[in-house]
């Protein structure tokens, strides 16, 4: 039997505050429902206090979207939560997510406070946030550097409060995987109650680790994910939805299931990337050009043959029709053969041999051979128009 993760998408509030990324609420509540069909459980839609619009946005997306809570995001400061509250009213299913810092730069140099105002501001917001919602998600800011006892301690406190979910984010990206995981362990062993709670990763990708991190969040113990589409976020971004996701996927045995609907992932992918025109990286896993493009002869004779020579996933999983074998100057003969056959043109031997010495000389000019160039070359050794 697997476990269920909760995952939690947070495209449209860490996401959606990095410069140049914002949505405006019709394309938020676009976002949104694309989410809700992907079939995430929890769409962190804004943080309503921060501006007028996105309160607005958070108010709409409450009543455009039913079957995912909607969260909102606040600080430990009562103002924001009553504004969150309001802004949350109409959703069927509502979240208020709050928290403060918890490491010794967030509590003395950030907050200028001390170890024991922070639990004590931490606790009433989670008591204030619990008169208006049943939900409430508190967040221990930059807890991938704090001091594991005084985490633990915040973590204990506030699910006495009655927090239902505790995020516990790397805010720096700072985290090693192992120290991740360890962190996380830590806290299920040593805070007395856990159970009653949820702990939720939140993992920033400042060294590249987000989602490795994540992994090892939930392979402690861990069960929910704050994610992004295409891993944006905040400096380097957040973990991936995607990665995260199809890791699962691929590792069975770890028993652990998202409800997500994978054959969504790229199309979503594409939206985020479209509406907040913020290109994803060629090769970024998953949802890059060059996730399921094949361009050395080794691999794509390799993937000719039988395709789990060289790929774990199925492209059909993620909603793409197949990969590509790109035909580029490290290509060989059975590439260029495979792309022929695609196009309906069959040649003998000698002209398919005829064929891929000019391709060669093409490709070493051109980066990407294209099905118009070899239409051409095709034409120009057999001496038949082709189209
Ligand atoms: O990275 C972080 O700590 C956050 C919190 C506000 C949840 O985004
Ligand atoms: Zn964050």
């Amino acid at each position: 039997m697997s476990e269920r993760l909760f995952i939690f998408d947070t495209t449209l509030r860490d996401g959606e505050q990095v410069p140049g990324c914002q949505l405006n609420t019709i394309e938020k509540i676009e976002v949104a429902r694309a989410l809700e069909a992907l079939g995430v459980d929890v769409i962190e839609a804004g943080f309503p206090v921060s501006s007028p619009g996105d309160f607005n946005s958070v108010r709409e997306i409450s009543k455009a979207v039913s079957a995912p809570t909607i969260c909102a995001l606040t600080r430990a400061v009562e103002r924001d939560i009553d504004v969150a509250a309001d802004a949350l009213a109409l959703a069927k299913h509502k979240r208020i997510h709050t928290g403060i810092g918890v490491s010794p730069e967030h509590i003395y140099s950030k907050l200028k406070s001390t170890p024991d105002a922070i639990v004590e501001r931490a606790v009433a917001a989670v008591k204030y946030a619990k008169k208006y919602v049943e939900d409430v998600e508190f967040y221990a800011e930059d807890a991938g550097r704090a001091d594991e006892a005084f985490l633990a301690r915040v973590v204990e406190a506030v699910i006495k409060a009655g927090a239902t979910v505790v995020n516990i984010p790397d805010t720096t990206g700072y985290c090693l995987p192992e120290q991740y995981g360890a962190k996380i362990k830590y806290l299920m062993e040593h805070v007395d109650g856990v159970h009653k709670a949820i702990l939720s990763t939140h993992c920033h990708n400042d060294l590249g680790m987000a989602t490795a991190n994540t992994l090892s969040g939930v392979i402690n113990g861990a069960r929910q994910v704050e994610v992004t589409i295409n891993g944006i976020g905040e400096r380097a971004g957040n973990t991936s939805l995607e990665e995260v996701v199809m890791a699962l996927r691929c590792h069975k045995h770890l028993g652990i299931d998202t409800g997500i609907n994978s054959k969504g992932l790229t199309s979503v992918s594409r939206l985020v990337s479209s509406l907040m025109n913020m290109p994803v990286q060629a090769n970024k896993a998953i949802v890059g050009r060059n996730a399921f493009a094949h361009s050395s002869g080794i691999h794509q004779d390799g993937v000719l043959k039988d395709r789990g020579n060289y790929e774990i996933i199925d492209p059909k999983d993620v909603g793409l029709d197949e990969s590509v074998i790109a035909l580029t100057a490290r290509s060989g003969r059975a590439a260029l053969h495979h792309r022929l056959d695609l196009l309906g043109i069959k040649l003998e031997q000698h002209e398919l041999d005829e064929v891929y010495e000019k391709f060669l000389v093409l490709a070493d000019k051109k980066k990407d051979v294209r099905d118009d160039d070899l239409l051409y070359l095709v034409g120009d050794t057999t001496g038949e128009k082709v189209q």
